[in-house]
Parts: C-alpha cells; sequence; structure tokens
C-alpha cells in the first residue's frame, strides 16, 4: 500500500506536529479534502512518567484515560456554561455530584456548571468550571470544543513542566475524540502507541485507525494485527476504560487469587481499569501476593539484588539474557474475556531501576486499592491501542518490538 492512504490532513498536519492550529484555510479546500484521521505526537516525560499529546502548535496536555473532558488552568477572564445547559448535565462524574450538589453550583447565580474529574486511581473529585473553546482545526472552521478548566490548581496528577493541560479522553459523550467525530464526522475512536522513550514520540490516531504504519516501511498495516476485547463500564466510575479478565498467568501457570478480586461489587470496586497516569501496573494485595510468589518461583534461578523502591523483586540483570522484547524472562498473560489474551514480555514485565537492579515493574497498591488492578503506562508502552468508542471494545497488538518496530517509529513526514 502507498502512503496516499493516509488523509492530507494527516501529511498538514503532521508536517507542524499537531491537528488543531489556530488558522483556517480556504473552505473550497476544506471541501476538497475528506477528514478520516487527525494525527499528534505523544511524548514520555521523565521523571514523571506522564505521556503528553501537542495540540496547537506546541501545547503539551497531559493524556489521561480517566477524564472526561479537557482540563487546562482558567484564563482569568473565562465564559462559564450555564447549569441548565445540556453539557452540564451530561459532565458530572455520578460518585462526585454526591459531594456538591448536582452538576452545578447552585449557590452561585447565575449558575455556572461545575466540572469534575473523577479520578478512580485516588477517588478524589477535583473541579473548576466548564467553558467552551473554539479550537480551529485545519481545513475547517470553528468547532468548540467543551472544555473544562481549573480555579484551583485541583488539575491532577501534577503536571509536568511545560504542560497546558489534561487532554481527558475518558469515556464520555464530552470526551475529546466523540466531540471530534461529532463535529468533523469522523469515526468515534482513537488510538495511542506509547513511546517507551523520551528521545521521539510516539503517535495518537483520532478517528480511522486504517492504516496504521511504523517503520520500517516494509511492516504491514497493525490494525490488522489487534486483538479485541470488550470494553466494559463501571457505573460508579463511568469514565473509564474496564476491561473483564478472567485471569493472568505467570509462566504459563495459572496465579491462585480469588478470581472474585477481579470482579465488579456493588460499591464499584474490583475489575481492571486502563491508566495512562499511573506509571507502573498496581494491583489490590489480594492479586499482588500471589503474582509476586508465581514471578519469584517462575525466576528462582536467577539472582536477586537490594530491592529498588517501589518495586519487590529486582534481579541481577548482568544475569539476564535479552531478547527482541527485553530481557529474557518468564512471560506474563493477562487473559482476557473471549479468549484473547494480553502477553507480558520483558520490556514491559522489568524495569532497569539501578545499574544491575532489572525490577518487576508491577506495584503492591494495597489491601483497600480500589480497582483490582490499574493497568499502567510502562506496560502499555509499544503497543497499539485502538479504543473503538462505537463498538465499546479496545484493540491491542502485542508488543511491537516483537516485530522489530516500536511507538516512536511513527514517521511524522508520511506523505510528504
Ligand atoms: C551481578 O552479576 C554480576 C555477573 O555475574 C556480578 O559480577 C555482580 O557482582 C552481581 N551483582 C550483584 C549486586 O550481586
Ligand atoms: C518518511 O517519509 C518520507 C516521505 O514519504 C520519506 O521521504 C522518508 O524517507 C521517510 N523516513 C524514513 C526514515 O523512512
Amino acid at each position: 500500500m502507498s502512503q496516499s492512504h493516509y488523509s492530507p490532513l494527516l501529511l498538514t498536519l503532521t508536517t507542524f506536529h499537531l491537528f488543531i492550529i489556530s488558522t483556517s484555510l480556504p473552505p473550497t479546500f476544506a471541501q476538497a479534502i475528506p477528514i478520516n484521521t487527525l494525527v499528534a505526537p505523544i511524548h514520555k516525560h521523565s521523571p514523571s512518567s506522564l505521556y503528553t499529546l501537542t495540540l496547537n502548535f506546541n501545547s503539551q496536555y497531559v493524556i489521561d484515560l480517566t477524564t472526561p473532558t479537557l482540563w487546562s488552568s482558567c484564563p482569568s477572564n473565562h465564559p462559564t456554561t450555564l447549569c441548565s445547559s445540556l453539557q452540564c448535565a451530561a459532565a458530572a462524574p455520578r460518585q462526585c455530584t454526591r459531594l456538591r450538589g448536582g452538576g452545578g453550583d447552585a449557590g452561585h447565580y447565575p449558575c455556572t456548571c461545575t466540572a469534575y474529574r473523577s479520578a478512580p486511581t485516588t477517588n478524589k473529585c477535583p473541579y473548576g468550571d466548564y467553558l467552551t473553546l473554539t479550537l480551529t482545526p485545519i481545513i475547517l472552521s470553528g468547532p468548540s470544543v467543551v472544555s473544562s478548566c481549573s480555579t484551583n490548581n485541583a488539575i491532577h496528577p501534577a503536571l509536568p513542566v511545560g504542560a497546558t493541560g489534561i487532554i481527558g479522553l475518558g469515556n464520555s459523550q464530552l470526551n475529546f475524540p466523540s466531540q471530534l467525530s461529532a463535529q468533523l464526522k469522523i469515526q468515534n475512536q482513537f488510538a495511542i502507541c506509547l513511546p517507551s522513550t523520551t528521545a521521539a514520540p510516539g503517535v495518537a490516531f483520532f478517528g480511522s485507525t486504517k492504516p496504521f504504519r511504523l517503520l520500517p516501511p516494509d511492516l504491514p498495516d497493525l490494525t490488522t494485527l489487534l486483538s479485541y476485547t470488550p470494553l466494559i463500564k463501571n457505573p460508579k466510575n463511568p469514565n473509564g476504560y474496564y476491561l473483564d479478565v478472567e485471569g493472568i498467568l505467570v509462566n504459563n501457570q495459572p496465579v491462585q487469587f480469588l478470581e472474585r478480586v477481579l470482579e465488579f461489587d456493588c460499591l464499584g470496586h474490583g475489575w481492571v481499569v486502563i491508566s495512562t497516569t499511573v506509571p507502573y501496573t498496581t494491583l489490590h494485595s489480594r492479586v499482588y501476593r500471589p503474582f509476586l510468589k508465581a514471578f519469584v518461583r517462575a525466576t528462582s534461578r536467577i539472582q536477586c539484588v537490594p530491592k529498588v523502591k517501589p518495586f519487590d523483586l529486582c534481579l541481577n540483570s548482568s544475569k539476564l539474557g535479552s531478547t527482541r522484547m527485553g530481557y529474557g524472562i518468564a512471560q506474563i498473560d493477562v487473559m482476557l474475556k473471549g479468549g484473547e489474551k494480553w502477553t507480558i514480555f520483558g520490556r514491559n514485565s522489568l524495569v532497569q531501576a539501578g545499574p544491575e537492579a532489572a525490577c518487576l515493574a508491577f506495584v503492591d497498591g494495597g489491601p483497600r486499592a480500589e480497582q483490582a488492578v490499574v493497568v499502567g503506562g510502562y506496560q502499555l508502552e509499544d503497543h497499539l491501542l485502538v479504543f473503538d468508542l462505537d463498538r465499546s471494545r479496545l484493540g491491542f497488538t502485542g508488543s511491537l518490538l516483537g516485530i522489530r518496530t516500536g511507538c516512536a517509529s511513527f514517521n511524522f513526514t508520511v506523505g510528504v
């Protein structure tokens, strides 16, 4: 297939490393070019291990899969959204409305809508104002994106230096992909490919993800390699993307823990949520302890070295062989509903935490962790993830290192 399968938009946008800019082109040009896909680079930040998306030329927004809207600090004079608006009704996560009485702050007249971010990983409800920003994507004029701004510096997680705000990709009609989809008539889905390096960007697609190509040029369209699993909605945390996980294998042996821990209870606890703001996958103690034990057993022939916080098992990395997918080590399989499995190899299971310390890159979330598993960014790196919002399913590839590429191998000048 040739490069022409990328829409011309891709070319224009990626030339500037952005997909929303404050320029508009003549309308005739706009009509001539159908938009299928919008593309933006993703940067990994150190030491925060957060990932940002570049919008409006060079503004960095932290990618957050549990926040429903775009967030930034409020400009001193900003328009607000009325409580009576549809957006306001659609906006408030349920577990937060209890705290502050409805979607709007009724103490203020005229009543302006209070925006909340649900933060399933912290169980907090940061809030701010809703406002409508007019962002002008190239070749179309004026879709406005409902956005929120924080009046009280309650933007969590702490933003890396230079970041403008948070791009909420969480499950909601108000999330960025859904708003783009409604206004630009593109497919309601997005793809992220998180880089494992700070040296080169990974890539996000909004709209059609076909074809998804990385260098070298002879690789197939990676969307042909996707496996799918349903995305589940947790009524208590409706903005998060949950997976139905049936079990975990270490070295092909099932890890013994109460399967019940992986099920939702009526308080919305349990199951498995995906997060790009948690650096390492965090397991409820009842899952973590048997998992750690199984991994220790599977690697017992390899010399341990002193632990490096926050990890509990570190191996002497000079004793480990290396493979295309990182250190050669017992593989971890996450068994998903529907028979698919997600296999984690050395590059995503061990992290170099010292000169000779390769540590198991999973963290104990404690006995009171809200979620059974929060899948963190380190485990997602160098995988293509397609969030198909219309069909409520997640497409995922295995480690792209297995086919000698990675998320930082997107050619941003393709199609020029
Ligand atoms: C790790 O293994 C190397 C090579 O066998 C050895 O020289 C080194 O002392 C070991 N490191 C630790 C901390 O035990
Ligand atoms: C990226 O794409 C451009 C345009 O097709 C091409 O000229 C360039 O060689 C590609 N870069 C690499 C590293 O293949």
